[in-house]
């Protein structure tokens, strides 16, 4: 014994090296046929492996240029970081854009800004931006709503996202005084933290499940009575990212936690269908939409992509007959995020966000109806500038998903659907999702909402306005070649915005169904 010990240890490091080298050839070559590569050069084949994996990293850190990545560039993620840390976000030396490149977007600056006049709610709070519409009104639901900010978070369900980045998100909204919208996981005691809360519910109903996999008008009622900070109901009819595309949560996902959560049963496959249960035609999503309002006294809005436009006409024609309808439309952008979504419908299926909403901003505005619905707008619009062209457009509200993840830490490795997120946000690792500081994320996100707010007045202002609702079509161009050839937005998607009835901001503050009121 002693001596295989002495011989062993006088074999030099090399030799061992080589002996690894040896084993690993021995398996590439004989031992395994599913990689050709492999085969064919044993062991220099695992080094492309090996590179191939680590190339996003590597592009992102030392190859691509500051406006060059998507869905979010170097640029744009600097932005949210430095605002969410209250950090100096902004750029010295001028602008590093292609400000002539196609798709550029301007906002015409008055000669001389908006001046805040005394005592006006601006001067005491320079982030106060509330919608200037409110949910509910037209319809006169029994408790209206108005967000008390202008941007908040998206639909993002808890199993999607981490419990610590779902509690972040409430906490963050709540100091920011916006709303959490749950996405289609129902409500999950991560998001009782105190902010105002939207229920969204998709196909799969989870949350307000009946035993038959159908939707459960009595757990609804039960939830929205059990937690008043429920301020809006949002029915979920696609998402850019995957449009028309059902989805499988595999048993082995759904701990004890989320079965209780989603009213599911532990451990079996659960599927989310393509169509809905409760109905399965226009009117009767009209219906639908009429008796969870009337059964809860909730504003109910309906959140999709844009496509086709012939259904919307319908609903449009039923609203005009009817009197009745969503109180809000989400319109969602092709180039919207997921926690996973097969490339071919993320890439192709759906309108991106300004094609899609003009389209259909154009269709209720020309039947007169623009004025009862609150337009929310979703798809990379977190930013103040492209939310002032998405508010020139109709938009009265944005919601943000993947930068609100940013602002607590996401660093877009785009790995949301294998569950291995180094972030531990969009993951259900405990070990990664214990590097979350809730008390300091919540603070960053609640911080990128006030600077975005801040930033978004400051830019209604020096286009000579008090609020962005007043933001017209022709306040905004966007670049299709030359100064000669740029066109203002009413003239690129050919129609006007209709004016949002606006009294001022201390009207806003003073409205009783303001948000975050408690
Ligand atoms: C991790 C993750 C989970 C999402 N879950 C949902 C969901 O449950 N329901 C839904 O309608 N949209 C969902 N979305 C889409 C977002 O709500 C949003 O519409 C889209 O990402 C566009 O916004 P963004 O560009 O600000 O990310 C999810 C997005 C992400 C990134």
């Amino acid at each position: 014994m002693d001596s295989i010990l002495v011989f062993l240890s006088n074999i030099a490091w090399w030799g061992w090296l080589l002996l690894v080298l040896i084993i690993v050839a021995i398996r590439d070559i004989f031992f395994q046929n599913s990689h050709t590569i492999s085969h064919n050069f044993p062991i220099v084949g695992h080094l492309r492996y090996w590179l191939e994996s680590i190339g996003p990293e590597m592009r992102q850190y030392f190859v691509a240029n500051n406006r060059e990545e998507l869905p979010f560039n170097r640029i744009e993620r600097g932005w949210i970081y430095a605002s969410a840390k209250k950090e100096n976000n902004y750029e010295g030396f001028g602008t590093d854009r292609d400000i002539y490149a196609h798709q550029h977007i301007f906002i015409n600056n008055a000669m001389m800004p908006y001046e805040l006049p005394k005592n006006h709610p601006n001067t005491f709070d320079h982030c106060f931006l509330p919608c200037a519409k409110v949910m509910g009104e037209f319809n006169k639901r029994k408790r209206p709503y108005r967000p008390a900010s202008v941007i908040n978070v998206s639909a993002m369900s808890f199993g999607s996202l981490s419990a610590k980045a779902v509690e972040s998100l409430n906490i963050g909204v709540k100091i920011a005084g916006a709303y959490h919208n749950t996405g289609e996981g129902g409500l999950s005691p991560y998001h009782k933290n105190g902010g105002d809360v939207v229920f969204h519910f998709g196909t799969g109903y989870f949350g307000v499940r009946a035993k038959d996999g159908g939707f459960s008008m009595e757990k609804l009622v039960n939830l929205v009575e059990t937690n008043p900070f429920i301020r809006a109901i949002e029915i979920k009819l696609s998402q850019g990212a995957k449009p028309g595309k059902g989805g499988v949560l595999p048993g082995a996902k759904i701990t004890k936690q989320i079965a209780e959560i989603r009213g599911v049963e532990v451990g079996k496959d659960v599927l989310s269908p393509p169509n809905h249960k409760a109905f399965s035609n226009v009117p009767e999503m009209v219906d639908f939409i009429e008796k969870i309002a009337e059964a809860t006294g909730l504003p109910v809005g309906i959140k999709a992509a844009i496509g086709k436009l012939e259904q919307w006409e319908e609903l449009a024609n039923i609203m005009l007959s009817t009197g009745k309808g969503p109180d809000f439309i989400t319109v969602d952008g092709g180039e919207g995020g997921t926690g996973a979504a097969p490339p071919s419908f993320a890439d192709h299926v759906s309108l991106p966000w300004v094609y899609g909403f003009s389209d259909l901003y154009r269709l209720f505005k020309n039947k007169g109806l623009s004025e009862r619905i609150v337009f929310i707008g979703s798809g990379k619009l977190g930013f103040p500038a492209k939310a002032a062209m998405a508010f020139a457009m109709g938009a009265d509200c944005i919601n943000v998903a993947r930068e609100a993840m940013m602002s607590i830490g996401c660093i877009q490795a785009q790995i949301c659907h294998t569950n291995r997120c180094p972030a531990g946000i969009a993951t259900q690792k405990k070990w990664t999702q214990n590097g979350i500081n809730v008390p300091l994320k919540s603070e960053r996100l609640a911080q990128y909402f006030k600077t975005f707010r801040k930033e978004f007045i400051e830019i209604t202002h020096a286009a000579g306005y008090e609020h962005p609702c007043e933001f017209k079509m022709s306040d905004i161009e966007i670049n299709v070649d030359d100064h000669n050839l740029s066109k203002e937005l009413h003239r690129t998607y050919m129609y006007e915005k209709t004016i949002v009835p606006f009294k001022g901001m201390q009207h806003l503050k003073d409205c009783k169904y303001l948000g975050g009121k408690n």
